[in-house]
């Protein structure tokens, strides 16, 4: 039976409170699913990260940071190490999302930096890659993902394959003004993406999850999820409000036939 992987960055949309508040919310109406079924998991801003740990109970909700630096201590001012995350008891983080690419100049080798760091001090990581619409429109795509993933995953020891996840963003797909993917576009590009998984490792390529985000609502999660290759949802506005999340998870539920 397939497992759902769904999960929302809150970005620097919630403060403190406001994050404690929602995933409080978040677990009382969730709680009543099996996480054989379902993976939930949610990135909170750094500052709330400490506080959220304690409020979710982890067999619930899995808390991920939404960056990490690229080494684990040194002149970094301002920084936030995976170590550091690591023993505050999170076990999760997101590497790699569109905004650290196109605003804080994220390349690809500096998500690789990242990812190995964080792999080495014994974090899951969730691994974006997205193209952009000028891609699209060179009909490039294929080519900028694959790039963008083997890059990323340059040199990560098979063993430690299994602690990553990826999530297929679309740059033209996330935020205000986005137009969500055809469920068929995303389940090809997750077919791509799968391929040079395997690829790189026979024993782990065909097991990690391979998530799909930009735009998902109430309206369009079913066709998405119910797409073969892909195996959960990345959610941002319209995971933002705890109750409305918790209707997407049970559309994308209704898709396993129970
Ligand atoms: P969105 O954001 O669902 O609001 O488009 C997705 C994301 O940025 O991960």
């Amino acid at each position: 039976m397939k497992k759902l992987f769904i999960g929302s960055n809150l970005k620097l949309y919630k403060t403190n409170l406001q994050t404690l508040q929602y995933l409080k919310s978040l677990q009382e109406l969730t709680q009543d699913i099996s996480r054989d079924l379902l993976e939930l998991f949610i990135f909170p801003t750094q500052l709330a990260l400490s506080d959220s740990i304690g409020e979710v109970d982890r067999k619930y909700i899995t808390i991920g940071a939404q960056n990490v630096h690229w080494t684990s201590e040194g002149p970094y001012t301002g920084e936030v190490s995976a170590r550091s995350v690591k023993e505050l008891g999170i076990d999760l983080v997101l590497v790699g999302h569109a905004e650290r690419r196109q605003v804080f100049g994220d390349t690809d080798q500096l998500i690789n930096k990242r990812v190995t760091n964080s792999l080495n001090e014994g974090l899951q990581v969730l691994l974006c890659v997205g193209d952009t619409i000028q891609d699209k429109e060179l009909e490039i795509s294929e080519e900028k993902l694959v790039l963008q993933l083997k890059t990323a995953l340059h040199g990560i020891p098979e063993s430690l394959l299994e602690k990553i996840w990826i999530a297929y963003e679309p740059v033209w797909a996330i935020g205000e003004g986005g137009i969500v993917a055809s469920p068929e576009f995303a389940n090809s590009i997750h077919q791509v993406l799968r391929k040079i998984l395997v690829g790189i490792s026979q024993n782990y390529g065909s097991k990690i999850p391979i998530i799909y985000g930009g735009s998902v609502n109430n309206l369009n999660a079913l066709d998405l999820i119910s797409q073969p290759e892909i195996d959960g949802l990345f959610i941002g506005r319209s995971a933002w409000d705890a109750e409305n999340l918790n209707k997407i998870i049970r559309i994308a539920l209704s898709a396993l036939n129970l």
